[in-house]
């Protein structure tokens, strides 16, 4: 199917100086800078696709419309049958993200209270979340890493936690935007085996 997803920003061109950022409140000077233009593609369930293209390609951006982030300028998208924008609660449901220049846990928190707030907030019940917890432990060894708070492990550490927080609440989409930046070969690896044996057991994405 043709989706034809374009999005293009509408940004300020910015005014050097003191004085020049006064006048940008006033300014009418926009440019517009076209991130995604007309991509469309098909992704069936049980596949695991690599979206790859230069710094600045637009791929991030993609991933924003398809979580409902941002929304698209022109062309549809649809996620599970929803359109991401327009249903956003739904969809928040059915996908888990990870964005891997931030963390999306609690920064503050020991990892399993960080799980247990993801529990509450998907509404996610005591054996989906036992049974993923246990299946976690036979992937990784992550309950040595549960009464850590989330700002003392290391950027591997935390990445797996990340990841693994994606899946919890069993959704039916997974979005992972850099999931192995700044980490080191044997960990990427240790990653890309995870999201295989993941996607594998719980047969998504
Ligand atoms: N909120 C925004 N406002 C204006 N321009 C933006 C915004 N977000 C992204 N862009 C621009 O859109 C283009 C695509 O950015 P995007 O982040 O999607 O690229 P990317 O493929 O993820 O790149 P990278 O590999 O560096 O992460 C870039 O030119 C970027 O400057
Ligand atoms: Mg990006």
């Amino acid at each position: 199917m043709k989706f034809n997803l374009n999005k293009t920003f509408k940004v300020l061109n910015k005014k050097e100086g003191l004085k020049g950022a006064i006048k940008d409140l006033f300014s009418n000077d926009y440019k517009y800078v076209k991130a995604v233009d007309g991509i469309s593609m098909n992704i069936g369930v049980g596949e695991i696709v690599g979206y790859i293209g230069p710094n600045g390609a637009g791929k991030s951006t993609t991933i924003k419309m398809m979580t409902g982030v941002l929304e698209p300028t022109s062309g549809k998208i649809l996620i599970n049958g929803n359109i991401p924008f327009k249903k956003r609660i739904i969809n928040t449901q059915n996908i888990g993200v990870v964005f891997g220049q931030r963390t999306q846990l609690w920064w503050a928190l020991p990892l399993i209270e960080s799980f247990k707030m993801l529990k509450s907030i998907y509404k996610i019940d005591d054996d989906t979340y036992n049974n993923n917890l246990k299946l976690f432990n036979e992937l990784v060894d992550i309950s040595s890493l549960y009464l850590k708070p989330i700002r003392q492990m290391s950027l591997g550490q935390r990445t797996l936690c990340d990841i693994l927080a994606a899946f919890l609440h069993d959704p039916k989409v997974i979005f992972l935007d850099e999931p192995t930046i700044g980490l080191d070969v044997s960990i990427k690896s240790k990653i890309m085996t995870l999201i295989k044996e993941l996607s594998k057991r719980r047969k998504l994405l």
